[in-house]
């Protein structure tokens, strides 16, 4: 019996994306079995993972112990740049499905952009293996908007997302604005600012208004504006607190607040994230 209730969902061109996700960056060997394991018993619905975590078969483990039916969840992985010319993307997609023990993904995602292979080419191949039925959906993810309106301009087949990085010390209006426009979801990474969010006194303030903590404040201002988020725990006992943002709502002063404490220059997980990672 799930302890919590299904969270909403975010339906873009035919998906339904749960708005609240496991994040699983870092989470590695029997510790992240036993976490996503212990997330779908208690209702999450929607896990994220990628090639580069090295994580997809304690994923795939812990998603089959669940005994979850695999409809039921919502399951996202990312390519490496490293793979995105034509017949490697292929290959890499097929790669995680078996780590997974999966036939196919809810979402498969370019990780970084990559400007050494042409993105005309990626997202022909991204292209194949939806139609291939690899891929139920197929999104982006660090696209900035001049990136994503180019992808938009050169997908055969629809893209879904953009998932960045997104969390109340960040002013990301512009790819906001951008993945509305396109009427794509945005998927919050890092939603907690890597931890950050726990300890500042405008969240904390906002939750305890409301019998919530810092972190919760933190997820209801992104979920409460349609942006999903995956935020990532290794502890068993936090995932209940992650998941219960559904039943209190912030007003608009309290959103007001929170929005001010974004800037241009807020970003945790740098861009040189992608280039300390070996592109070939
Ligand atoms: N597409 C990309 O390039 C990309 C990049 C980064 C991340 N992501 C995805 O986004 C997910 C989330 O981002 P993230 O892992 O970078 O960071 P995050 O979810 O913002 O924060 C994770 C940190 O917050 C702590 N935490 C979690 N719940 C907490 C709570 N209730 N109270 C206090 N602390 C709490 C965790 O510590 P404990 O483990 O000790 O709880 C961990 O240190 C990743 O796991 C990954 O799936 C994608």
């Amino acid at each position: 019996m799930s302890e919590i209730e299904p969270a909403p969902v975010v339906e873009v061109k035919g998906a339904k994306i749960p708005l609240l996700g496991l994040g699983t960056w870092e989470l590695r060997g029997r510790v992240c079995a036993r976490v996503v394991e212990q997330a779908l018993r208690l209702g999450y619905r929607h896990i994220d993972t990628a090639e580069l975590y090295e994580n997809e078969r304690e994923v795939g483990e812990g998603l089959h112990a669940s005994a979850v039916k695999r409809g039921d969840v919502f399951v996202t992985t990312k390519i490496w740049p490293s793979h995105f010319a034509p017949p490697e993307l292929e290959r890499a997609a097929r790669e995680c499905l078996v780590r997974l023990r999966l036939s196919e993904v809810d979402l498969l995602l370019l990780h970084w952009p990559n400007p050494r292979i042409p993105l005309s080419e990626t997202l022909g191949a991204l292209c194949k293996v939806k139609r291939d039925g690899l891929a139920r959906h197929i999104g982006v993810s660090n696209f900035t908007v001049a990136l994503l309106e180019e992808a938009l301009q050169l997908s055969s087949e629809p893209l879904v997302c953009d998932q960045f990085e997104c969390h109340p010390f960040l002013d990301q209006s512009k790819l906001i604005a951008a993945c509305r426009k396109n009427d794509m979801a945005i998927v919050a990474y890092s939603p907690l600012a890597r931890g950050e969010a726990r300890n500042n006194d405008v969240l904390k303030r906002i939750g305890a208004a409301h019998q919530k903590t810092a972190t919760q404040a933190c997820l209801r201002f992104l979920v409460q504006q349609d942006i999903v988020v995956i935020p990532r725990t290794s502890k068993v006992e936090r995932l209940s607190e992650n998941a219960a943002i559904f039943d209190f709502a912030l007003s608009d002063s309290e959103m007001d607040a929170i929005a001010a404490l974004g800037s241009r220059d807020g970003r945790i997980v740098d861009w040189a994230y992608s280039g300390r990672m070996k592109w070939d």
